[in-house]
């Protein structure tokens, strides 16, 4: 019998016995059985060690300097390349005549990070066909053609434990174990979609060569020689035809795959294509997308479950990264996120698999501790610090009516400042803390500026709790995310609470406060109403007499929406004290192009008091967001009430002192409250 039941657990190798024996028909050859298990491991006899080319990539160049030290990566790298050298362990395959052709000398390991910055050695450039490696990146093509469902009806995801060339079939599901052997990679290519032969073949073309990021070829005689002498694979195809896994043009999609596994790759271009994976479908270099990136994780996972064949347990137990192997003598390993690495060397093992590549990857895993199970990070703290408003407030500043209700009520706004990456289990912990923290709050900042980056996981839990929070009247407010985490959260939270992003930490705390200003004094935020002269802050211990007194002294000015009251500049020779609107103080930063908010002020707020102790220039523009008015209290004036009133005079300028000492308090407990 041919087929394997999948709870069949004699695991006896039934293909030995009952495989048909096809004749070689390639006419240079004397006419042989196809063996039913290709036979590789023997030892391959070289001559003495030639030392192989180093393919000296250059160190970590300083491009100011132009000097460079020597990586430790491209140095620990040369030391295995040599080691290695040493072992000729291993067979090319024979059964594809054309591969016997390789040279067996040829070593190379290119590791490519996923950010694109490679590190080759040895033979690094030399071109192999990629055979099975073709298999998972045909399969990803296959994902995006039909999507999960369609293709896992047609091909499994269960290792065989089988050679990869077995006769062996998912009789329960009638389908191929799964799309990393021979019957499944030939069901996964008859799913390609496209009108006719040749175009069918470059979509897998195109696929491949974004992968590598250059434009790939096909070895033609490598492709004639298999197709050629395939008779198994032929056998695999019309029997998996006869029980309904395929459908016609059974020859054309033979041709597909037999082509597909004659692409011509280097060691860099293995190394690319797994990083690309790494990179979550997008090659790092050329930042084109190779494979969506919902379909990334599926091939990753056949790969790390069956990517190695009948050693792709002993694989995972000892290397523990996603790969995959060809008979050309490539290996492909990814370390999601982090790097891939792709080795070059035809002498293969019983397996089929490169076996200069397993001890390359082998080490390398356990060198640098790269076993996906080996993490032993714990999460990262991230929330860098946290406080509440009113201890800390925006940088508006505002009038006592205002203030007061701070005072009382600030504390009801909770801020965290993050730090680092946001997934899982940052995430978690964050939430953890603000279920706990926000039990009388009515606003919760977080200042995402510090954040590295938010998958989608962690996105979706802030998202709940931005639910949970807003069913309890209380309010998540975003600030200041990295764009791509905006975007990403502008996907996941939905139309309902969109509106929570901010642009900057002030802008949430300035709203936050408005909140609960209205909440406590629904008329306290009305900008559009004269106070009067005694209202202002700083006059509140001046008596009605002292205010008529002062009247005197005292001219109004008015200021249209967006003018400036103070030029940066300016001789600094007036006081003024908003009366109504709004204003900002703005500064131009150190890079002389970006401008800051400063401050801004409420009415009631004196500003400009500075000049009148140290005379100068205006340091900052004061502009009227809103229609505005002053009270202005020009400097001549002063000398005149302080001849004319000398207790006023005096009165007023001890006002000017009390109104300092206490915003250096506040900023002293704002100080206190963030260290
Ligand atoms: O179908 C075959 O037999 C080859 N074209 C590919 C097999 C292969 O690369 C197995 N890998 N280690």
């Amino acid at each position: 019998m041919f087929w394997r039941k999948s709870n069949d657990t004699s695991n006896t190798r039934e293909t030995e016995v009952d495989a048909p024996n096809p004749v070689n028909t390639i006419p240079q050859m004397p006419p042989q059985p196809t063996p039913s298990r290709p036979s590789f491991g023997a030892p391959y006899i070289v001559p003495p060690h030639t030392s192989a080319t180093i393919g000296h990539a250059p160190g970590l160049v300083n491009p100011s300097t132009g000097r460079s030290i020597s990586s430790p990566i491209e140095n620990w790298l040369k030391s295995l390349h040599d080691k290695h050298c040493q072992n000729h362990f291993g067979q090319m395959a024979s059964y594809i005549p054309e591969l016997t052709k390789a040279d067996p000398k040829h070593f190379g390991i290119v590791l490519a990070a996923a950010d694109g910055k490679s590190y080759a050695v040895g033979d690094s450039e030399v071109l192999f066909t990629i055979q099975s490696i073709s298999k998972p990146l045909v399969y990803g093509l296959a994902l995006e053609d039909h999507g999960p469902d369609h293709v896992l009806h047609h091909v499994g995801v269960e290792p065989t434990g089988e050679a990869f060339n077995s006769i062996v079939m998912d009789e329960i599901n009638n389908r191929p174990f799964n799309p990393m052997v021979n019957a499944g990679a030939i069901a996964t290519t008859a799913l390609i979609r496209g009108s006719g032969r040749e175009h069918r073949f470059n979509r897998i073309l195109d696929m491949f060569s974004r992968y590598a990021g250059r434009r790939l070829t096909v070895d033609e005689s490598v492709f004639e020689s298999e197709r050629a002498t395939g008779h198994r694979n032929r056998a695999i195809a019309y029997l998996q035809l006869n029980s309904g896994m395929i459908e016609e043009p059974v020859a054309e999609h033979l041709d597909l795959y037999f082509r597909q596994c004659a692409i011509l790759v280097s060691a860099r271009d293995l190394a690319m294509m797994a990083a690309t994976l790494a990179n979550n479908g997008v090659n790092p270099l050329t930042g084109e997308r190779a494979i969506a990136a919902e379909h990334v994780k599926t091939v990753l996972s056949v790969m790390a479950s069956c990517g190695m064949y009948d050693y792709s347990g002993e694989w995972v137990y000892r290397v523990g990264l996603p790969a995959k192997s060809g008979v050309g003598g490539g290996i492909i390993a990814v370390l999601p996120g982090q790097f891939g690495v792709g080795t070059f060397s035809p002498l293969l093992d019983e397996h089929g698999n490169s076996h200069r590549g397993i001890e390359v990857c082998k080490e390398l895993s356990q060198r640098f501790h790269l076993h996906v199970y080996d993490m032993h990070f714990v999460a990262d703290n991230i929330v860098r610090r946290s406080f509440r408003g009113g201890g800390v407030t925006s940088k508006r500043l505002r009038g006592q009516r205002e203030r007061k209700i701070l005072d009382a009520h600030g504390h009801k706004i909770l801020a965290y400042e993050l730090q680092g990456g946001l997934y899982f289990a940052t995430a978690e912990q964050l939430v953890r803390r603000i279920v706990v923290d926000c039990f009388q709050a009515t606003h919760v900042i977080l200042d995402g500026r510090r954040i590295s980056r938010a998958d989608q996981s962690a996105l979706l839990l802030l998202r709940d709790l931005s639910l949970a929070l807003s069913a309890e009247g209380k309010t998540l407010l975003l600030a200041d995310l990295p764009a791509q985490v905006e975007a990403d959260w502008q996907d996941v939270a939905g139309a309902s609470i969109r509106a929570t992003c901010v642009s900057d930490v002030d802008a949430a705390l300035e709203y936050s406060e408005n909140m609960l200003i209205l909440e406590f004094d629904p008329k306290a935020l009305a900008i559009e109403t004269r106070l009067p002269l005694a209202q202002m802050d700083i006059l509140q211990s001046f008596s009605q007499d002292e205010i008529k007194r002062l009247q005197p002294f005292i001219e109004t000015e008015c200021y249209e929406a967006g003018s400036r009251i103070i030029r940066e500049g300016d001789p600094a020779d007036r006081l003024y004290l908003l009366a109504a609107g709004t204003a900002t103080v703005d500064v131009m930063l150190d890079d002389g192009k970006r401008r800051a908010r400063l401050a801004a002020f409420r009415p009631g707020v004196a500003f400009g008091e500075f000049a009148l102790f140290d005379g100068g220039r205006r340091v900052a523009n004061v502009v009227a967001e809103a229609p505005s008015e002053c009270y202005v209290v020009d400097f001549k004036k002063l000398e005149q009430l302080e001849a004319i009133e000398p207790a006023l005079y005096r009165k007023l300028l001890f006002a000017l002192g009390r109104l300092l000492t206490d915003r250096l308090r506040r900023v002293t407990a704002e100080v206190r409250a963030l260290t």
